[in-house]
């Protein structure tokens, strides 16, 4: 049929629209794999920048280098930016206590009427380390404040391993992380990232006995890593065992004196720990029950404990300790002092029997060895340098001024100024220890106000302003924190120059200890002493521990030995801390 000229052009048409809508399909996928190009080359673009961004990170924490200093591989950032970090979050002053003005030391009385002078901060130049001589104490703070080490933790020519009947004995060491195959992949991936060169003395011998199940104490220099010592093997043998613990409870259990240690260790369990999929919660009191119930419900391989709160929860049978296959007494002598001896036993009740056993520590006196022996199964003695006898870690200067009373106050402002320590912009950090809350309070207002940076801990504050403080000096809003001995065990915080035993500590054991947070994994660090006429008694124990580790003393001092009582301050009375109440922590 012949089909109308209408037809035609209507069939005309629909053919040239259809070769149009042909055209316009292949312009369409034309466009579409245009922007899919696009795309992707937006993506790689992206990427690119990324990684860019990600070497000159690196790049930045790798630089520089200084004699046979290097920067510590903890600390990415540059400490201009790690300080302004802190300072992000904490943009307001400290506390108001009522000073106007101008203060006398750097901007910080200043600071606090407007807007603060740690809210801007012009970058540092880098500090010259010098070389063949000792630092001074400003060099030192500064570079402690900007994580320069030698990355290598102390060490000792003397190492002594003991069998159990007491004998010397050539014992097994993991020289390197390869050596130490018995532990999970995993945790020596995450020990090479962490930056160490090698295993610590201490870990270097442990880890062995450890992994061979072995009851152990250990005792080495502060800083020396013993948290990992005693960490490491714990995991392990939970991986080798499949300990799971939504159906085995917990199988490692740590014992810690305070609050503020629990929560390191904790932080260190989980960091090593991450990479296994173990988690770990600490349990200590000021804090909610509900918070520390609730983490422990979802299954924990790790608890580190204080041992009020713990023994809280065990006598409401909330916590079930029957599955723990090492128990860690941290800070062992502390623990089994008479402050924490009878809450100690009430947890040892709970645990299996059949466990291993690991007390770690600094000091390890007679007084506490009896004790030990009643809780321990025939356990390895490991002992780095002869720590039968009181010794300070040797990566710290150690100087006692004796002076009158009065001149305290005059001479811990001059000391922290001195150190560089009286300005907000300053890198390091100081440790300042007084002997009671008191002291220390009144210390740290009567600082505050004359403008310098700082804060107290201590036993009466509640446990949000003791984390403020802390949390303050960690990141570096507050420059010197006034603490009692709450902060004299355990502590590790980096950037930590100076310590000040405003007064000097109780007993010698506690001076080893507070000195100790400084000078920690291959940084150097300054302990200073204030001594007056009232602690002749504590000066013979003082000047052993000095001339372990070749102290200089000085003749004020050795008068003031001289003229203490026949037979006084040498070390400690067992029970050196107070029992307070029934079965509760004390507090100092
Ligand atoms: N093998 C290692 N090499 C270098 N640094 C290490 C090593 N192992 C641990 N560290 C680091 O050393 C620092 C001190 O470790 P840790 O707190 O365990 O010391 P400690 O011996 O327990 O001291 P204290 O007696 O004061 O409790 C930590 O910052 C830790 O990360
Ligand atoms: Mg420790």
């Amino acid at each position: 049929m012949a089909k109308s000229d209408s037809e035609y052009s209507d069939e005309e048409s629909e053919e040239s629209s259809e070769s149009e809508k042909l055209k316009k399909k292949k312009k369409d996928k034309k466009k579409v794999k245009k922007l899919k190009k696009d795309k992707k080359a937006k993506k790689e673009k992206k990427k690119k920048k990324k990684k860019e961004k990600k070497k000159k990170k690196e790049k930045r924490r790798k630089s520089p280098s200084y004699s046979d200093y290097s920067y510590d591989s903890r600390d990415s950032l540059s400490p201009s930016r790690s300080r302004s970090r802190g300072r992000a979050k904490n943009r307001s002053p400290p506390r108001n206590n009522g000073a106007g003005g101008g203060g006398r030391y750097g901007g910080c009385a200043r600071s606090r009427s407007r807007s603060p002078a740690w809210a801007v901060q012009a970058p540092r130049s880098p500090v010259q380390l010098p070389e063949g001589r000792a630092l001074t104490l400003a060099e030192a703070c500064e570079a402690a404040g900007r994580g320069f080490t030698t990355g290598k933790t102390a060490q000792d020519d003397e190492v002594q391993v003991l069998n159990p009947d007491e004998e010397p004995i050539q014992a097994d060491r993991f020289a390197s992380f390869e050596d130490a195959r018995d532990f999970p992949r995993e945790i020596r991936e995450e020990l090479k990232k962490a930056g160490f060169p090698s295993p610590s003395q201490i870990q270097a011998y442990t880890w062995p006995l450890g992994l061979r199940g072995k009851d152990i104490i250990g005792i080495a220099a502060t800083g020396s890593g013993k948290t990992l010592a005693f960490l490491l093997p714990a995991f392990a043998q939970m991986v080798e065992e499949n300990h799971r613990p939504e159906r085995d409870g917990p199988g490692a259990l740590v014992m810690s004196p305070t609050r503020e240690l629990a929560q390191q260790t904790e932080a260190e369990a989980q960091r090593f720990g991450k990479c296994l999929g173990f988690r770990c919660v600490a349990m200590y009191g000021g804090a909610p029950k509900g918070d520390q119930m609730a983490r422990y419900r979802q299954g924990c391989h790790t608890v580190v404990a204080c041992p009020g709160r713990l023994n809280d929860f065990l006598e409401n049978g909330q916590v079930r300790l029957d599955g723990v296959l090492k128990l860690v007494l941290d800070e062992a002598d502390r623990m089994l002092d008479m402050g924490f001896e009878p809450q100690i036993r009430k947890i040892l009740a709970k645990l299996p029997r059949k466990r291993h056993t690991l007390f770690f520590t600094a000091t390890w006196p007679k007084e506490v060895r009896k004790l030990a022996n009643e809780i321990l199964n025939r356990p390895y003695k490991v002992m780095i340098g002869n720590r039968e006898v009181l010794k300070g870690n040797q990566d710290i200067t150690q100087i006692v001024k004796v002076m009158d009373a009065f001149n305290k106050n005059r001479e811990i402002v001059s000391t922290l100024r001195e150190a560089g320590l009286t300005s907000q912009t300053a890198s390091g950090k100081a440790l300042v220890f007084c002997n009671t809350k008191r002291m220390c309070e009144s210390l740290s207002n009567e600082l505050y106000r004359q403008g310098l940076p700082c804060t107290s801990i201590h036993g009466d504050k509640d446990q949000r302003q003791r984390e403020e403080a802390l949390n303050g000096l960690k990141s570096g809003r507050f420059k010197v924190l006034i603490a009692t001995d709450v902060a004299a065990r355990g502590l590790d915080i980096k950037g930590v120059g100076l310590v000040i035993n405003f007064d000097p500590a109780n007993n010698t054991e506690d001076y080893v200890h507070r000195i100790g947070r400084t000078g920690r994994a291959g940084a150097k660090g300054f302990a200073i002493t204030f001594m007056t006429g009232q602690d002749a008694a504590k000066a013979r124990g003082i000047i052993e521990v000095m001339e372990r580790t070749n102290q200089e003393i000085s003749g004020d001092l050795l008068r003031l030995a001289g003229a203490a009582p026949p037979g006084g301050g040498k070390g400690r009375t067992r029970g050196g801390a107070p029992r307070r109440g029934k079965g509760r922590s004390p507090s100092p």
